[in-house]
Order: structure tokens, then C-alpha cells, then sequence
């Protein structure tokens, strides 16, 4: 996949990640999908975009036209076909559980072409583990966004073992594309960020 090919990107899970990620996609021009399995899920999602963006309208820092454009460019569904229709990424930010997303993938692999790429944002699940599920391990990627999505600039980009030098240049120049850092991690347990922040977390200093 090249990047000059994605209309549309597909983010699965409407939590605090997803809405923040469906944000950025919107933010940087593309077509949104913002899938959640639960209409109330889809609506939360929707006001995770909107209330900050609202409390900057009322400092004067971006217009209600913007926000209103950046809504408009993202559709909320709770049916995964209608969601991935027409996308050339999938980036998934469902809860943090190796079954729940191996059943996804499963569940994607069957309905998408099989040019699109699925990325993960887990934080600690192996990407080796979820591509299996697949039948595209080789375009199957983790691309680490960092809370609040919108606002953190990092990004890491995790292979699996079968993933692809394509795909792993295409995740880095789409996270370019959406104002973030690419910063390529090996994968292991926490990647780089979450393995030295928990052991300074968990020891009390800061
Ligand atoms: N919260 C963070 O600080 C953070 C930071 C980086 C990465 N992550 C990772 O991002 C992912 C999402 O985390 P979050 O904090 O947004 O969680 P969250 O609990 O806020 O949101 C998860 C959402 O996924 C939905 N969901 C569950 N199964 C689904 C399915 N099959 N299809 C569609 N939606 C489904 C849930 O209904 C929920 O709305 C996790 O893998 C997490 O480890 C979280």
C-alpha cells in the first residue's frame, strides 16, 4: 500500500484511543470510519472528539467551522463492513485482550482486500500473535499512538516477524502524514516507551 492511495481509514474502537486516533485521520484530511460495537460506544467516541474541540473554540483557538469539518469527515457505525468499505488502512483500538483482537483480525481478514493494511495500537500484545489470525501477516503492523492521540506526537511503529519492509514504510509515512513521530520499536513486551515508564511508575518517582 502507498500512502498517495489512502482515501479512507478505517479505526476500529471508539474508546479514548480510537476517538482520539479517528480525530487525527480527520485532522489530516482523510475519510473516517469510527467503529464501535455499541451505538452508545459510537456517541461517547463522538463527544471524546467534540469537547475538547469545543473548549478551544470558546478560547478562540479554532473556529466551530473547523470542528464542525473535522466531525463531518468521520462516520460512526457499529457494522465492521460498513466501516472498512472503501478503506486502504484498518487501525484497530479495541480493549487491550489478544483474544478480542485475534477475533477482529479474523473478522477483518475475511472482508477486506487483501492490499489493506491492519495496524494495532495495543500497548503490549504481540502483533506477531494478532497477524496470525490472518492470512496477511506480512501487512500487518503495530503503530503505537500515545494518549491523548491528538495531542502526542509519538508514534511507535512495531513489526511483527512476517510484516514487510512496504508495510513498514507505508505505517511510518501515514504517521508523517498525520503530524506524528515514527519512531521504529522492536517487538517486545512494552515496546520502548511503556517498558521504561512502568518499572519508574510502579517504583513511585516520577
Ligand atoms: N488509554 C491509553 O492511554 C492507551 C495508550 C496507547 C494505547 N492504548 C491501547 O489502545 C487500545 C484501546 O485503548 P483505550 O484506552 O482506547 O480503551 P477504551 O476502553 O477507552 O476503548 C476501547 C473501545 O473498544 C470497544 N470495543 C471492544 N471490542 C470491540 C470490537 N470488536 N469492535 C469495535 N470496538 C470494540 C469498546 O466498546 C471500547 O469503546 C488498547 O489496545 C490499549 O492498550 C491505550
Amino acid at each position: 500500500m502507498q500512502l498517495e492511495q489512502v482515501k479512507k481509514v478505517a479505526v476500529i474502537g471508539a474508546g479514548s484511543m480510537g476517538a482520539g486516533i479517528a480525530q487525527v485521520c480527520s485532522q489530516a484530511g482523510f475519510q473516517v470510519a469510527m467503529r464501535d460495537i455499541d451505538q452508545r460506544f459510537v456517541d461517547g467516541g463522538f463527544r471524546r472528539i467534540k469537547d475538547p474541540l469545543m473548549n478551544r473554540v470558546e478560547k478562540g483557538k479554532m473556529t466551530k467551522e473547523e470542528v464542525d469539518r473535522i466531525l463531518a469527515n468521520v462516520r460512526g457505525t457499529v457494522d465492521l463492513k460498513e466501516a472498512t468499505h472503501g478503506a486502504q488502512i484498518v487501525i484497530e483500538a479495541i480493549i487491550e485482550k489478544m483474544d478480542a483482537k485475534k477475533a477482529l483480525f479474523a473478522e477483518l481478514d475475511a472482508i477486506c482486500p487483501p492490499d489493506v493494511v491492519f495496524a494495532s495500537n495495543t500497548s503490549s500484545l504481540s502483533i506477531t500473535e494478532m497477524a496470525s489470525a490472518t492470512k496477511r501477516p506480512d501487512r500487518v503492523i503495530g503503530m503505537h499512538f500515545f494518549n491523548p492521540a491528538p495531542v502526542m506526537k509519538l508514534v511507535e511503529v512495531i513489526r511483527g516477524s512476517e510484516t514487510n519492509d512496504a508495510t513498514t514504510a507505508f505505517a511510518k509515512a501515514l504517521s508523517v502524514k498525520l503530524g506524528k513521530e515514527p519512531v521504529e520499536v522492536r517487538e517486545s513486551p512494552g515496546f520502548v516507551v511503556n517498558r521504561l515508564l512502568v518499572p519508574i511508575w510502579t517504583s513511585g518517582s516520577t
